[in-house]
């Protein structure tokens, strides 16, 4: 089981040597928001970079990128506006303001969030307060949104919000994206980058932030047509899941099952959840994820959206936070598109050409021109051409005039029954989204890689962060700084440099002393040049998790330190 001051000591070491660091520290450190020092920001962007070359390289969705603030009609269509809250309590002692559902769930209440206000109120009220210890008494729970607000423009002119989720702006862009992808289904389309959320009490550190990095994906599929058609890939695959009704049973153990019977099964609503959810086990395990600490967890009917076919969380176990979510994959209908087209006015669909064209019966309004004329006079053109577009019903219909709306009695159109050729289909596709944080995932990769152990008497802090993770991919060391080992050394270190592999050159302490500063930044092979470097033209290399050395022509080793970075070459091919 982790230790739950694991995080202690991941933090403590990760803001000592460069990786995460609390945000305007000298004014004393904002809740909620982290810096990314020169070593974390370098893993951050290899993390991401191993995301992409998932779901933009081998998926081939188009990356785009949107504004990260966007007009508010955007967020009243997603419901952001009116339904992104936190339910809220201030402690009328020591005036902290606390999320109502934390503070119940840490005093063991059942399933928290699933409550209203009025019953976490009730919950509350003998509770005490989770920062001063105080009993709360009978406290007020109120909504609070999670937007920051800002306006767009000097003077007031357009209220605008700093995007909670970087998906709306892919859902908006939809009909250029369409036209991008030739007017098909299925497409994916994603993006990478800051969304922020005012969250109530941030105290977990890199888990619950207010500005954070998402990497989502949004699939757009026929409403029809969720067979996967590249699912062969994953339908062996195993994966740990935990479906609701095991939860229901009480049961807190995922099962391990190949991806073909957890949809056959109906476990898993259809391919494209299942494929999501493979993939995903894929890309966290691939960054250093413990697979034996990661769950996919599918949500209780109680916490799913009403309008969510299915939806899974990937959840990490940690020692100090428990079960966390780092993704959520969500088969969410045709929710969005149809939001956006109510508010927007603008129709988000796809025109599906049938495989077998069809005769249908339709019925045509043919406006009475004689009879609009007179009586909408100079509109009567518009008129006209927006009853043309109107179904008939049986006493008239009411018609959308430049947002007038208008009824049109019968007596004004005629109405002409006709067969047609209907060769296809408006559809409004559904949309498939793998969601992930990116923050999450880089604190999960920390903690999971974190280990100590002793090495000639002393404790080894070691992160075993897998090599296309590790901000260093190698150091190179003289083993003494002089003799020209120091010269040949930092000839080795510009060369591996030039070759594209992430290089620390380090000349100072004593060699178990550098080797330990490699250990604890995860860097996974360093390079000693000693003497029979000058002799034979041969260095060491170590690897970081075995801590065994081989030797090895300088001459090969930026193709063998390749290799090992890409997995190509095993350590141990190498010889002594
Ligand atoms: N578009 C769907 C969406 O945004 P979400 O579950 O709210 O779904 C997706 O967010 C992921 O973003 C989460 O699984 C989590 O990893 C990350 N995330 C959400 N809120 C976060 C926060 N306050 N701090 C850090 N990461 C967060």
């Amino acid at each position: 089981m982790p230790e739950p001051d694991v995080y202690e000591r991941v933090m403590e070491l990760a803001k000592r040597r460069g990786f995460i660091w609390p945000s305007a520290e000298i004014y004393g450190g904002v809740a909620g928001l982290v810096d990314y020092g020169p070593l974390g920001a370098r893993m951050k962007r290899r993390i991401e970079e191993i995301w992409r070359s998932f779901y933009v390289l081998r998926e081939g969705f188009h990356e785009i990128e949107c504004p990260t603030v966007g007009v508010e009609p955007v967020y009243v269509a997603s419901g952001h506006v009116k339904g992104f809250s936190d339910k809220m309590v201030q402690c009328p002692r020591c005036e902290e303001y606390l999320r109502a559902d934390h503070v119940a769930a840490a005093h063991g209440v059942p399933n928290p969030a699933a409550l209203s206000a009025e019953a976490l109120s009730g919950a509350l009220k003998e509770l005490p307060c989770t920062a001063c210890g105080e009993e709360l008494g009978q406290v007020k729970v109120f909504d609070f949104n999670l937007m920051f607000n800002t306006w767009i423009g000097p003077g007031s002119q357009r209220k605008g919000y700093l995007r909670p989720e970087t998906a709306q702006g892919i859902f908006t862009d939809f009909p250029r994206l369409l036209r991008f992808y030739r007017d098909k289904l299925p497409f994916g389309t994603v993006q990478v980058g800051k969304s922020f959320r005012n969250e109530i009490s941030p105290r977990q550190g890199m888990i619950r932030l207010r500005e954070f990095t998402q990497a989502e994906a949004e699939i757009f599929v026929h409403p029809e047509g969720k067979r996967h058609p590249g699912f062969a890939r994953y339908a062996e695959y195993q994966v740990p899941l935990l479906g609701c009704c095991a939860q229901d049973e009480g049961k807190e153990e995922p099962v391990r099952v190949a991806m073909k019977d957890a949809v056959e099964g109906g476990l898993v609503a259809n391919e494209y959840v299942g494929y999501y959810i493979a993939l995903t086990h894929e890309i966290l395990v691939s960054i250093g994820v413990d697979p034996a600490r990661l769950r996919f967890r599918q949500h209780l009917t109680t916490e799913r959206a009403h309008y969510a076919a299915d939806c899974w969380d990937a959840e990490i176990l940690s020692g100090r936070f428990g079960w966390v979510e780092l993704v959520g994959i969500a088969d969410r209908t045709d929710y969005d598109l149809k939001a956006h087209s109510a508010v927007s006015g603008v129709a988000l669909t796809a025109y599906i050409p049938l495989e077998v064209p069809r005769m249908e019966k339709r019925k045509r309004i043919i406006p009475d021109m004689k009879a609009l004329g007179p009586k909408f006079r100079g509109r009567a053109k518009e008129v006209a051409d927006a009853l043309v577009k109107a179904d008939p019903g049986p006493g008239g219909v009411e018609i959308d005039v430049a947002g007038e709306k208008i009824s049109i009695p019968a007596s004004l159109y005629q109405v002409r029954e006709e067969e047609v050729e209907v060769r296809g289909e408006e559809v409004m596709p559904h949309v498939i989204e793998p969601s992930y944080g990116i923050d999450r995932m880089c604190y999960a990769v920390l903690e999971h890689s974190y280990g100590e152990d002793m090495v000639e008497g002393e404790v080894r802090r070691v992160l075993r962060l897998p090599a296309a993770v590790a901000p260093v991919q190698a150091g190179v060391f003289p083993l003494v700084s002089r003799d020209g080992l120091d010269r040949v050394a930092a000839e080795i270190a510009s060369t591996l440099t030039a070759g594209g592999i992430f290089t620390e050159f380090d000349e100072s302490g004593a060699i178990g002393r550098r080797y330990r500063r490699q250990d604890e930044i995860g860097t996974p092979y360093a390079v000693t040049v000693d003497y029979q470097t000058l002799d034979d033209g041969t260095v060491t290399i170590r690897e970081r998790d075995s801590m065994a050395q081989a030797r090895v022509k300088k001459d090969a080793l930026v193709a063998t330190l390749r290799g090992l970075i890409c997995g190509d070459i095993a350590f141990s091919s190498l010889g002594p």
